[in-house]
């Protein structure tokens, strides 16, 4: 915001700093116009994104074509917010854990070591890998035990924004802070900065903490908790609660967001102003769609553009808002700030038309698709106790879902239960169709199945990964009770 030869530059800031908290934006605008400072119009701020931005994975392989790293699943002490440190699990000591970025078709070579005192493992959500590197045990490897270590190697075939989470006990290891964002570039590296806006990855989450900032019991609140899933407090964006990030006023920037809590659905609001989605799960759209409130769902992800504007010095609240996910979701409940977005003095000339260059979709056609038919329900057990399930059974009592190489498949799922589920398969992405039956020409790996009969159409079709692939909802207090299933795809 200040350029390097203003003498003003050390005041300026300091005053900035304290205009943001005080609101106060007088002192700085007077300081501007008799200082020969000023903001850079076409560029952020300064430092607009240090609070936020988060680091990189150490690469240990010099080929460029290769991301060799050590991931530690560990336990640590952080500060989430005022008061003791939280006692976290955590990959590698960080929340999130390291950030694992690559281009498209390069080799990613995972060190992962377990020093926790349980079984874990590493699930690449939305990479379609080969099975025996998904991280699902017990199908597609043995769960990695205390003091073990795991290789997994693997080459990533798209570009687009992914994570990586434990899933051994995953309601509780995921709600103790293990994930991280992995996020593919294209071959030829990032798109332009100039076209898209300056990128920021930003990794959704929420934390239950005790008022001692302590973790909170991963079945605190029993059934009902079960049922409904529990979404904590502090809600975080990259680890931090209410960060600040600098824009230069109508200015773009795409933010790359993952929704990694356990329960929760992201409902955004920046004070009302559009974003423009850009991509989605599998990487850039074929065509970008303006939304006002855009929803990311537990697992999901969405690359959003937007242009900040306001009065200078003005902040604008990036807000978490309600959802209506069903009884209790949104009662009685408030938004909460993610982030605090702090503008610039200057604001920026018309921004070159939004230009995404996606590759178009190719639409499947559901004409001799194999029909699968799936319900999401509940069910008491015999000694009275909560199970979730997928026709009427919990995973330990399913079968698998048969399916060939080169087979498609067209999936009716639908959610026989009073709440909404975030839908997740693994290892394959899926196109949704919409009333008519039509592919809405997007790919997906987690799509919402909305409450009281709502229902999720797809076409899916194999390729030549067999394997045993797991399918569940991805708020993981339900998976965890009993809402999952497999497909066993054979050649
Ligand atoms: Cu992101 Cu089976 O999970
Ligand atoms: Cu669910």
């Amino acid at each position: 915001m200040w350029r390097g030869n203003c003498k003003a530059g050390p005041v300026h800031r300091l005053v900035e700093h304290a205009s943001r908290y005080l609101r106060w934006p007088a002192i700085c605008v007077a300081l501007c116009f008799t200082s020969t400072c000023g903001d850079e119009i076409g560029r952020q701020p300064a430092g607009w994104d240090d609070e936020l931005r988060m680091p990189l994975a150490a690469d240990l392989d010099p080929d460029p074509h290769v991301l060799e790293v050590e991931l530690v699943a560990q336990e640590a002490d952080l500060q989430l917010r005022p008061g003791p440190p939280t006692h976290l699990f955590t990959y590698s000591g960080s929340l999130p854990g390291p950030m694992l970025r690559l281009r498209q078709g390069d080799r990613l070579l995972v060190h992962f070591r377990n020093e926790l005192s349980e079984p874990t493992s590493i699930h690449w959500h939305g990479v379609r890998l080969d099975n025996p590197m998904d991280g699902a045990p017990p199908h597609t490897q043995t769960p990695v035990m205390p003091g073990e270590t795991f290789d997994y190697d693997f080459v990533v075939p798209d570009a687009g924004t992914f994570w990586y989470h434990p899933h051994v006990r995953s309601a509780a290891q995921v709600g103790f802070g293990m994930y991280g964002a992995l996020i593919v570039d294209p071959p030829t590296g990032p798109e332009s900065a100039e076209l898209l806006g300056d990128e920021l990855v930003v990794v959704l989450s929420d934390i239950s903490l005790d008022d001692d900032n302590r973790l909170v019991e991963p079945d605190s609140g029993g059934e009902l908790a079960t049922l409904f899933g529990r979404e904590g407090e502090p809600v975080l964006a990259n680890g931090k609660q209410r960060a600040w990030l600098l824009a230069t006023r109508g200015l773009r920037q795409r933010w790359r967001m993952i929704n990694a809590s356990r329960s929760r659905y992201f409902q955004l609001d920046l004070g009302g102003q559009p974003f423009t989605q850009i991509g989605g799960d599998a990487g850039l759209l074929s065509k970008p769609v303006e939304t006002a409130a855009p929803v990311i769902v537990p697992g999901g992800r969405a690359d959003l553009v937007v242009e900040p504007a306001g009065t200078a010095h003005d902040s604008l609240p990036m807000q978490w808002v309600p959802f209506d996910r069903g009884f209790g979701s949104t009662e009685f409940r408030v938004p909460v700030t993610l982030f605090s977005v702090s503008l610039s003095e200057t604001e920026a000339s018309e921004p070159l038309p939004l230009s995404p260059v996606a590759v178009p979709v190719e639409l499947l056609s559901a004409e001799g698709a194999t029909p699968v038919d799936l319900e999401l329900t509940q069910r008491t057990a015999l000694d009275g106790s909560l199970e979730l399930g997928i026709n009427g059974v919990p995973f330990d009592e399913s079968a698998p879902i048969p399916a060939s190489v080169g087979e498609t498949q067209l999936w009716t799922v639908t959610n026989r239960m009073a709440f909404s589920h975030p839908f997740h398969l693994h290892g394959f992405f899926f196109q949704p169709l919409d009333e008519d039956g039509v592919s809405v020409g997007e790919w997906r790996d987690t799509v919402d199945v909305p409450r009281d009969d709502g229902k999720l159409r797809f076409l899916v079709r194999y390729d030549n990964r067999p394997g045993m692939w797991m399918f569940h909802c991805h708020i993981l207090d339900h998976a965890d009770a009993g809402m999952m299933g497999m497909v066993d795809l054979r050649q």
